[in-house]
């Protein structure tokens, strides 16, 4: 019966699929939706890899065409497409209305949600509007583009992680295709397992302001417990991947990646090198969150690589980094 019932939210999630990609086609989504994805520079070609669209304004169009299709509002509400109206038990209405749509997929390419984005800036809307949870769409256990990116992940060895849809589709417009979003959303043990399956290092690619900064740092230590090798890039104050490689051009974007990838120390590092200098207390503070950090790591031979090459960026003593690091061991126990 669970079966049937996921089977039938993989179909209507499909059907929805096709309607809001067709609706790119008519008149209100060539002139909304499809000049909104042009102006960010995206391409028919990756429009069609990732399934992007577009919900038409008004309040039931899939709602009509899903029940032409033979859908029953039941399952289309268990799929989070359609919503009950609090004041009219008889009114159902659709979630997305007036927005782009970002097909979210499973790791096997099925559909299984959509995140919808505003087209203008409104103080009294939210930005995006995402699927709610479902029986086929639970969100800890989902990376926004796996399923495009999963291949090339395996290929390098190396999977780049982002906050946003748009960072995900802008990093595949500028040639790097080994890459998922955490879609603003903290990290999970799902999540990571599911980069696991693929990979053993992850890039953090986090937005350059503070909320996602404090994600990057929370995100490497849960990475570093997954027994992930981690690496972070941070973006020039109010850029993220999208922006910034639209703005710099695929080939600095690339070079940039390359320059400014750091380990988690050196990210640390980093972040902290200004303050740092000018006051020993906030250098304190520094060593006590690299050793945090390192106390993360399940393997003990690698916990004491890092300790040494911590010991030396940080010039302090070894034998004091390692009494720090085994308190750090036992208050995790
Ligand atoms: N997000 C969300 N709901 C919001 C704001 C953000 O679900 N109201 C999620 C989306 O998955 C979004 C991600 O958090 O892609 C990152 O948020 P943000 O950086 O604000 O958006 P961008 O992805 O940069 O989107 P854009 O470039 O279109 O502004
Ligand atoms: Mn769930
Ligand atoms: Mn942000
Ligand atoms: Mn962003
Ligand atoms: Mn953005």
């Amino acid at each position: 019966e669970l079966y049937k019932e996921k089977e039938s939210l993989y179909i209507a999630l499909s059907f929805a699929r096709d309607f809001f990609v067709k609706n790119l086609r008519t008149e209100e989504g060539r002139s909304i939706g499809l000049s909104y994805f042009k102006e960010r520079g995206f391409t028919q070609q990756i429009i069609e890899k990732f399934d992007l669209g577009y919900a038409l304004e008004g309040w039931d169009h899939l709602l009509t065409a899903g029940k032409e299709a033979g859908f029953s509002e039941d399952v289309m509400l268990k799929a989070g497409l359609i919503l009950q109206s609090e004041s009219d038990a008889n009114r159902k209405y659709d979630r997305f209305r007036g927005r782009v749509t970002f097909t979210i997929h499973n790791v096997g390419g099925k559909p299984i949600g959509f995140g919808a984005r505003i087209l203008k800036k409104d103080k009294n809307q939210p930005k995006y509007i995402n699927s709610p949870e479902t029986p086929v769409y639970h969100k800890s256990d989902v990376l926004y583009g796996m399923f495009q990116a999963k291949q090339a992940i395996r290929n390098t060895g190396n999977c780049y992680l982002v906050e946003g849809y748009t960072d995900v589709v802008s990093l595949h417009l500028s040639g790097i295709e080994n890459v998922v979003a955490s879609s603003g959303t903290s990290l999970t043990e799902g999540q990571i397992k599911l980069i696991k399956r693929f990979a053993d290092q992850v890039t953090v690619l986090y937005d350059g302001d503070p909320a996602g900064i404090k994600a990057s740092l929370r995100g490497i230590d849960l990475l570093l417990e997954g027994g992930l090798n981690v690496k972070a890039v941070v973006f020039p104050e109010g850029e993220d991947p999208d922006s910034y490689s639209q703005k710099v051009g695929s080939e600095a974007f690339a070079a940039y990646l390359e320059e400014k990838s750091r380990n988690f120390i050196g990210f640390k590092i980093d972040l902290y090198r200004d303050e740092m200098e000018s006051d020993p207390l906030k250098k304190a503070n520094l060593i006590k969150e690299v050793v945090q950090s390192i106390s993360k790591i399940p393997d003990p031979i690698l916990r004491s690589v890092f300790s040494k090459e911590a010991a030396g960026l940080l010039e302090i003593g070894e034998d004091i980094l390692f009494t720090e690091l085994n308190k750090s061991l036992l208050q995790n126990q």
